[in-house]
């Protein structure tokens, strides 16, 4: 496995390995990486010839408040972590690399970028889409692997690739769960003990909601009431949304009908925390 830091010389390389007729498959990612980001690594090694571990701490999708200067980076235990699953390159670039002096310009996926984490975190989603659509032009890959614990991330990214034309499949891998439910995430590594049993209460009120479905609710109103009441019995965890929403436009939709995504986000301490579920009227 190799490190590579230039973007010229990145893309150099992909564009070697497609000419010979090899499969890209990118993993992006902001290191810290858990058991989340290996399933992602190993779905890619499943799927393609030559395996790409972006890890870039991305500034532009956070915001002035957030925890871009403490968030975890670990490059040595990221590469061990990586090399056991035989990635072929870590792309590791500079933000110099990525945001040349006098970078201006963004890629913006209008409308779904304001929605659930867009609405409560301005201008992240806008980060997001202009990095990945970077790592897409240096790594040309054929494949690009995004967690679905992300979901309106990957529905963004979806939308992107659709409206700008790459050509690349992008492949949602299922979320990775602690033993107790919680869901892997690098934020959790800023969780006390009792902060830590705190955050599963986002996974117990998603729970609630999949139990009330498959009794036959159908009413979002409801289930999200339902999900509320789980999430307001633990006062220090403190709601930022619970949605039921279409899992492509990431609208808000007033019943079940088909697969539907139930998405939480919740600060426990200063640490904000994601997670969703599909879930599907009773048959
Ligand atoms: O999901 C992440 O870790 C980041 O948002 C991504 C896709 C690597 C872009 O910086």
């Amino acid at each position: 496995m190799e490190t590579i830091n230039s973007a010229d010389q990145m893309n150099a390389l992909s564009r070697e390995l497609r000419r010979a007729g090899k499969r890209i498959g990118l993993v992006p990612t902001m290191g810290a990486l858990h058991e989340g980001h290996l399933s992602l690594v190993r779905t890619a090694r499943a799927r393609t010839d030559v395996v790409v571990v972006s890890i870039f701490v991305n500034p532009t999708q956070f915001g002035p408040q957030e925890d871009f200067s403490s968030y975890p980076r670990n490059l040595v235990q990221d590469a061990k972590m990586l090399a056991a699953e035989k990635a072929d390159f870590i792309f590791h670039p500079t933000v110099d690399e990525m945001y040349p002096a006098g970078a201006a310009t963004w890629v913006i996926v209008e409308a779904l970028s304001e929605k659930l984490d867009g609405r409560s975190r301005p201008g992240h989603f806008r980060g997001v889409t202009t990095v990945v659509s970077k790592l897409f032009h240096v790594v040309q890959p054929d494949f690009a692997f995004f967690g679905q614990k992300d979901a309106a991330q990957l529905a963004i990214i979806r939308k992107m690739v659709r409206d700008l034309k790459f050509d690349i499949e992008i492949v949602g891998c299922p979320i990775v769960r602690e033993k107790d439910g919680l869901a892997m995430s690098s934020r959790n590594t800023y969780l006390d003990s009792e902060q830590r049993r705190q955050a599963l209460t986002l996974y117990r009120s998603l729970m609630r909601v999949q139990f009330m479905a498959d009794n036959g609710e159908t009413r979002s109103s409801e289930l999200v009431a339902a999900g509320k009441q789980v999430l307001g019995e633990e006062p220090a965890v403190r709601l930022d949304y619970l949605e039921i929403v279409d899992p492509d436009m990431l609208d808000p939709l007033p019943t079940l009908t088909g697969p539907t995504l139930a998405a939480v986000a919740a600060y426990v301490g200063t640490t904000r925390l994601i997670d969703n579920i599909v879930v599907s009227p009773r048959r």
